[in-house]
């Protein structure tokens, strides 16, 4: 049986500035991945040079039979002293869109993708409550610049990661590698280790606070540029399932990590739903995945039904209309990708069927690229790149999912 997805439904790969552009020397990631108690595997580099091969990466995706594609625009870039927007940097932008309008792919934009100018972090980062109004107004800034030019706008990229790095994967034996890492990290920015708050370390009940204000503010300052551009924030939801006996522990990390979240898009035009895999809790708290499960290159289980689970608890939680903004997997093996995509694909369509309002499903990621901390060594791509040469190889996976996409059917 195939099933023929909504006509206007949007197909697409997805890719954040910094992991695929290269050289992106005023923001807070670069200046940590340099230091010597880094907590890096390795720097970023010249990434996958996305910045200046666009071109022919956008050319390549619209040829594989996409008809949109997710990229972030770069606030350390765009604004690299505050105050100072760039108007070259702007241009690089518009013409990115405008290569992917050329090429019929549908520009979806992140206005935040974890890194964050230098500037900021100096001034308090994510856990100082003025964060909320400079990011509007960037947002509001590259609006007004390319608002036109876009079809939906993401405020904040996984605003509850986080409380995530926070509260679920803060492990104790790093502690003294951290400490260094901290100290030397803050002494970069000239602020106390406590008030050291890029995002990702802004896990604090302030911090969420601040970025939930700053996605408040700028989808304001988004409409406010451009009232008909649909604007709203994505969230890594992973399935929280309970073993017996684990449900009020599930609930409460849920509450946590997911709910609070979940409540603030009441007010927006969409979710961005990005999931990767499950987690299990006993009455204790989040367990390992169980012995002889199949795990990918993150350490976490091949867990594609969990993208069906998460829409559906999204959906009930929120009633607002859902995106796929990210799901894919780390793995060597093309052959364990596309069987991954074709069974989150089939929970896509489970949920349609049963009426929910899926509107989109982007591909993470388009290409292999910098996994953050783990470095390079993680291959989300449905394209190769060799970073020597910087040649791109379309994998067999990228091929399945373009036909998918080409004949909008499963
Ligand atoms: C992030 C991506 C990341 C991916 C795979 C998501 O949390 O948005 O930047 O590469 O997961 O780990």
């Amino acid at each position: 049986m195939s099933y023929q997805f909504p006509s206007d439904f949007l197909w697409g790969t997805a890719t954040a500035a910094h992991q695929v552009e290269g050289n992106n020397i005023n923001s807070d990631f670069w200046v940590v991945e340099q230091l010597p108690a880094t907590i890096f595997a390795e720097p970023s580099g010249d990434a996958i040079d996305h910045y200046h091969r666009y071109p022919a990466d956008i050319a390549q995706l619209a040829e594989l039979g996409f008809n949109s594609y997710r990229f972030s625009i770069e606030w350390a870039r765009v604004e690299p002293e505050e105050g100072y927007f760039s108007p070259a940097t702007i241009n690089h932008y518009r013409r990115m869109l405008e290569a992917c309008h050329a090429h019929n792919l549908r520009p979806v934009v992140t206005f935040h993708h974890f890194t964050s100018p230098r500037w900021l972090i100096s001034q308090g980062g994510w856990t100082a409550p003025a964060t909320a109004e400079k990011f509007a107004r960037y947002c509001g800034h590259v609006t007004q610049e390319l608002g036109a030019l876009i079809e939906v706008a993401c405020t904040i990229n996984e605003a509850n990661i986080p409380r995530m790095v926070r509260i679920l994967w803060s492990d104790p034996q790093a502690a003294g590698q951290q400490a260094a890492f901290l100290h030397q990290a803050s002494a970069a920015f000239g602020v106390t280790p406590e008030n050291f708050a890029p995002f990702l370390f802004a896990g604090s009940e302030q911090g969420r606070d601040v970025i939930l204000d700053a996605h408040r503010q700028a989808a304001a300052a988004i409409k406010a540029a451009r009232a008909a551009l649909p604007v709203g924030m994505t969230l890594a939801l992973s399935d929280m399932q309970a073993v017996p006996g684990g449900e009020a522990t599930r609930d409460r990390y849920r509450h946590e990590l997911q709910d609070i979240f979940l409540a603030a898009t009441r007010n927006d035009d969409f979710l961005g739903v990005q999931t990767y895999s499950r987690e299990r809790f006993g009455p204790e708290g989040v367990l390992v995945p169980e012995e002889g499960v199949e795990l990918t290159q993150m350490g976490y289980e091949f867990w594609p039904q969990a993208l069906e689970a998460t829409l559906r608890y999204a959906a009930q939680q929120t009633g607002v209309p859902l995106i796929v903004t990210e799901n894919g997997i780390g793995t060597a093996d093309d052959t364990r990708r596309g069987a991954y995509y074709r069974r989150a694909l089939e929970g896509v369509v489970n949920c349609l069927q049963d009426g929910l309002d899926v509107r989109g499903y982007y591909a993470w990621s388009a290409y292999d690229n910098f996994e953050w901390m783990l470095g390079y060594r993680p291959t989300f791509g449905i394209i190769a790149v060799d970073r020597e040469t910087q040649q791109r190889t379309v994998k067999p996976s990228a091929r399945w999912l373009g036909e998918i996409a080409q004949a909008n059917e499963l």
